[in-house]
């Protein structure tokens, strides 16, 4: 009889292990939160428009139990079982190490908001690729809130609330001006499914992948540079060219009023703001498209998001762009392809059809090659429900 072990199953015993190994006892309880791909809709989310995410099989897990006392001591599994600990009662002060800043800014964070946290051992563990642009911090941040909510009996905090807070730590505490889509699509995914966000409103509406198209993810190996900088200056750039139109967020304006109230806005942020304008129409298309399994369609806004983020937006790097210009060739107009996330390196991703997946991943293999040497990462992924209690 052959048991497999999966991936779960490992982050499970590794979450037990460190929590038995700094704190000499059982977890009360375990909960999982998943990374994050990006189908279509990208830095959309700060302008209040559209995303297409979902939630994927690779996920961070916290294991935690009570203490005495009100502080709160932690051990990062993925770190060589390195510790951490704080006194939420007397302060947060910033640490050099970023996974510590994480868990002090939940706290921070959920403490802010008038949630008393403390008194708690806590295990973390994950296997989403850090620096790759698959949301491993997002989804630290909402396993370890479920986490402390479920232990504190906190039931009044729900999912979106998960994903509000994992946030403002986030924005506030850790020092990333990110926007809500990493953070609710790991509180709120649904299985087998794309979520289209109205990252105004926070709705969503949740899209079947059809059965017979993989999702495909294919690390770049450029680990993302200078992404804060220029992340922060594409998020002033669409603030600006709001203000220019009259609007709260770009998410306000059509491409007909983009181009009619243009008045002497400057090229490059015109062009930041064409992206997010097209891009939004995108993403709400391309929803559309999959949702009647129209490939076609989909494969080609994927074609034209990339193209608007490589032109327009400015965020892709030239080995990305061939990598993309290579697998889109060979999916013609049966899959879709096209960068994932923030941009400046980190993945692709693509809807590949089952039938073409094994050529797909040899053309990847043998074709790109890292700038600085060695095989691209491919990951197909499942994608999965949001954070859960295991
Ligand atoms: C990062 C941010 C998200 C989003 C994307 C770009 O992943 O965390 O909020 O802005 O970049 O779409």
């Amino acid at each position: 009889m052959s048991t497999i072990v999966t991936r779960r199953e490992i982050l499970i015993e590794r979450a037990k292990t460190s929590f038995r190994k700094a704190f000499g006892g059982e977890p009360d309880l375990l909960v999982a939160a998943p990374g994050r791909v990006n189908l279509i809709g990208e830095h959309t989310d700060y302008n209040d428009g559209f995303v297409l995410p979902c939630a994927i099989d690779y996920e961070t897990i916290v294991a935690i139990g009570a203490s005495e006392g009100t502080g709160v001591r932690v051990v990062a599994g993925d770190y060589d079982n390195a510790s951490d600990s704080f006194d939420p009662s007397v302060g947060f002060v910033h640490q050099k190490a970023e996974w510590m800043n994480h868990v002090r800014g939940v706290v921070a964070s959920m403490m802010s908001r008038g949630w008393q946290v403390g008194g708690v051992h806590l295990a973390i563990v994950g296997d989403v690729p850090r620096g790759a642009g698959l949301s491993s911090s997002a989804s630290m941040g909402v396993a370890l809130i479920k986490a402390l909510a479920e232990h504190h009996g906190f039931h009044r905090i729900d999912a979106t609330d998960y994903a509000l807070i994992a946030q403002q730590s986030e924005n506030d505490f850790v020092g990333c001006a990110c926007g809500i889509m990493d953070q609710l699509v790991s509180a709120r995914g649904q299985s087998g499914t794309v979520m289209l966000l109205d990252c105004r409103s926070l709705e969503t509406r949740f899209v079947t992948i059809p059965d017979d198209l993989a999702v495909m993810v294919i690390h770049s190996g450029i680990e993302r540079e200078l992404v804060d900088s220029a992340y922060n200056e594409r998020r002033n750039q669409c603030k600006l060219a709001a203000t220019h139109y009259g609007v709260p967020a770009l998410r306000d304006i059509d491409s007909d009023r983009l181009v009619r109230d243009r008045g002497d806005l400057d090229d490059i942020t015109y062009r930041r703001a064409r992206h997010i304008v097209t891009e939004n129409a995108r993403t709400l298309a391309a929803a559309g498209a999959l949702a009647t399994n129209d490939i076609a369609t989909l494969s080609v806004l994927m074609k034209q998001s990339h193209r608007s983020m490589r032109d327009d937006f400015e965020i892709t790097l030239p080995p990305i762009d061939s990598l993309v210009k290579m697998i889109s060739n060979s999916l013609g107009l049966e899959g879709g392809v096209r960068m994932t996330g923030a941009g400046f390196g980190g993945c692709v991703v693509a809807l590949v059809p089952l039938e073409i997946l094994e050529q797909v991943t040899a053309l990847v293999e043998s074709s790109y090659q890292i700038p600085d040497g060695g095989k691209a990462r491919i990951i197909i992924c499942n994608p999965s429900s949001g954070a859960s209690v295991l």
